[in-house]
């Protein structure tokens, strides 16, 4: 980046992020943060597009030549028919959280995978080698995260979702990603699978924003052995979290995976290694 102002000027470029909802975000907070403390001339704003509009705001995208954008629920596998090229790990996964402008090409990239793997050391140090995982979703965030676990060694995914076809879809898609063994399973089957499985991921958009009082699974599921790792965040804890630490579980809610993700869009938006203590501070909170 050339820009050399915190203060927006008629030089500072548009980054942001694309989402349905969006007013929960803590991304702005983050890079805004981020281009201050490393006075890189651009901006980010949070854009709510309904899915109607996805192709609409891309095409503004391109006209009004924003140097890239995030993208969030539910836009994160629609998005890859408006690229002009796709990542290779994105194009495996199937989704795309991140996207750069290079000189009106739009490249899609998805720094998801390896933020979940690094969200996934804070309850599980070793990583997924070798355990059984349960993870509730199926769209573009859960592809994320079966990539990550699967290529980290996971045994076992199985895969809950509130409409099972596309829990087998995906199941059917990540068998060729690595030799775990995938499979979709039930709500009938979620408490039997959860009592001997080692890690919960919600990759579901349950809990964010006036949802912040649900959970994705029945909550008398969790356990003590179970580590969990919740994608979505709010001003406290999610409802998820807070119900497995109370059964004596390790949880983490999406804090740690945006922070992660964060920084890698940062890098490939900026060049820059991003500040990640200015990243963190920014969005310092009270656990609720
Ligand atoms: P993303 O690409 O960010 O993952 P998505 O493709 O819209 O967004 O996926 C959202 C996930 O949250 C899906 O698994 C969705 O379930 P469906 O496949 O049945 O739509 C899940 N989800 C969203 N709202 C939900 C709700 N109220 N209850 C249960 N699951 C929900």
């Amino acid at each position: 980046m050339d820009g050399q102002l915190s203060a927006i000027t008629a030089r500072t470029g548009a980054v942001g992020l694309i989402g349905h909802p969006v007013d929960h975000s803590l991304s702005p907070r983050i890079h805004n943060a981020a281009f201050r403390a490393q006075n890189v001339g651009l901006v980010y704003l949070a854009f709510d597009v309904a899915p109607g509009y996805l192709a609409d705001a891309f095409a503004g995208i391109r006209a009004l030549g924003f140097h890239g954008v995030n993208v969030t629920v539910p836009h994160k596998e629609a998005v890859l028919d408006l690229l002009d090229e796709v990542d290779p790990l994105a194009g495996r996964v199937g989704a795309v959280n991140t996207v750069v402008n290079h000189a009106g090409r739009l490249k899609g990239y998805n720094t998801d995978v390896t933020g979940f793997a690094q969200a996934l050391k804070r309850v599980v140090p070793g990583g997924a080698q070798g355990l059984h995982c349960v993870v509730a979703g199926a769209g573009g965030a859960a592809r994320a995260v079966l990539a990550a676990l699967i290529d980290d060694g996971a045994a076992r995914v199985s895969v809950f979702n509130r409409t099972p076809a596309r829990a087998e879809s995906l199941c059917h898609a990540a068998s060729a990603w690595g030799r775990a063994r995938c499979e979709a399973v039930s709500e009938r089957e979620l408490s039997v699978v959860a009592a001997h499985a080692d890690l919960l991921v919600n990759a579901t958009s349950v809990g964010l924003g006036a949802e912040v009082k649900d959970s994705p699974v029945p909550v008398d599921i969790l356990h003590s052995g179970l580590a969990v790792v919740d994608l979505v965040y709010g001003a406290g804890s999610t409802r998820l979290v807070r119900e497995a630490r109370v059964r004596g579980a390790r949880a983490v809610d999406g804090v740690e995976m945006l922070l992660a993700q964060a920084g890698q869009a940062y890098r490939l938006w900026t060049g820059n290694e991003p500040p990640m203590d200015v990243m963190r501070a920014s969005i310092e909170r009270d656990e609720g």
